[in-house]
C-alpha cells in the first residue's frame, strides 16, 4: 500500500515535471514572440503611471508668493486667488496656524494641466497634494511650466472646513 502509492507520486512527479517541461517550453517561445517585449512594456506602463509620464518641469517666469495663515480671525491663502503666466511658479509659506497643505482636486482641477501639475508637485502626500507643511516658515513651491491654460481650485486639507482654499488661474 505505502509502496503503491510512492508509486503514484513517483508517477505524479513524473508526469508534473514532463508537462511543466513542455508548458515552460512553450511559454518560452510564446514570451520569444510577444510576451516578453509585452512584459517589458507593462512594466514600463506600471512605472510610467506612477511619474504621471510626463517630466518636472522647472519654472522659467516669475515666482509668486502665497502666505498661508490661520487663527481666530480664520484661516486663509493670501491671496487666495492668483492670476500667474505659464511657466511661473508659486511660493506657499506658511505664517501661522499650521499645518497647511496645498491640495488640488483631481476632480476639479483642468483635465489638460493635471499630469504635468501633478509631475510639477514635489513629495506629494498623495495624487495631487502636497506634504504637510508643520512649521512656520515652511515652504513649498509649485512650478506651473507646461500646466495647461485654465484655473486650478485648491486648498488645505486641515482646514477645508473653516475656507481655507483658493484658485490659481493659468493665462
Ligand atoms: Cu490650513
Amino acid at each position: 500500500m505505502r509502496f503503491y502509492g510512492l508509486a503514484l507520486i513517483a508517477s505524479a512527479v513524473v508526469l508534473g515535471a514532463c508537462g511543466g517541461g513542455d508548458k515552460n517550453a512553450s511559454t518560452d517561445t510564446t514570451a520569444a514572440v510577444t510576451p516578453a517585449p509585452a512584459a517589458g512594456a507593462t512594466t514600463g506602463a506600471a512605472a510610467a503611471p506612477a511619474a504621471g509620464g510626463v517630466a518636472p518641469a522647472p519654472a522659467t517666469g516669475k515666482t509668486w508668493d502665497v502666505k498661508m495663515y490661520g487663527d481666530a480671525t480664520g484661516y486663509k491663502f493670501e491671496p487666495a486667488d492668483l492670476t500667474i503666466k505659464a511657466g511661473d511658479a508659486v511660493n506657499f509659506t506658511v505664517v501661522d496656524g499650521q499645518p497647511h497643505n496645498i491640495a488640488f482636486d483631481p476632480s476639479t482641477v483642468p483635465a489638460a494641466g493635471k499630469a504635468q501639475l501633478e509631475a510639477n508637485m514635489p513629495n506629494p502626500m498623495s495624487e495631487l497634494n502636497s506634504p504637510m507643511l508643520l512649521n512656520a516658515g515652511d515652504h513649498y513651491t509649485i512650478s506651473f511650466a507646461n500646466v495647461a491654460p485654465g484655473t486650478y481650485p485648491f486648498h488645505c486639507t486641515p482646514h477645508l472646513a473653516m475656507g481655507m482654499k483658493g484658485t490659481i488661474t493659468v493665462q
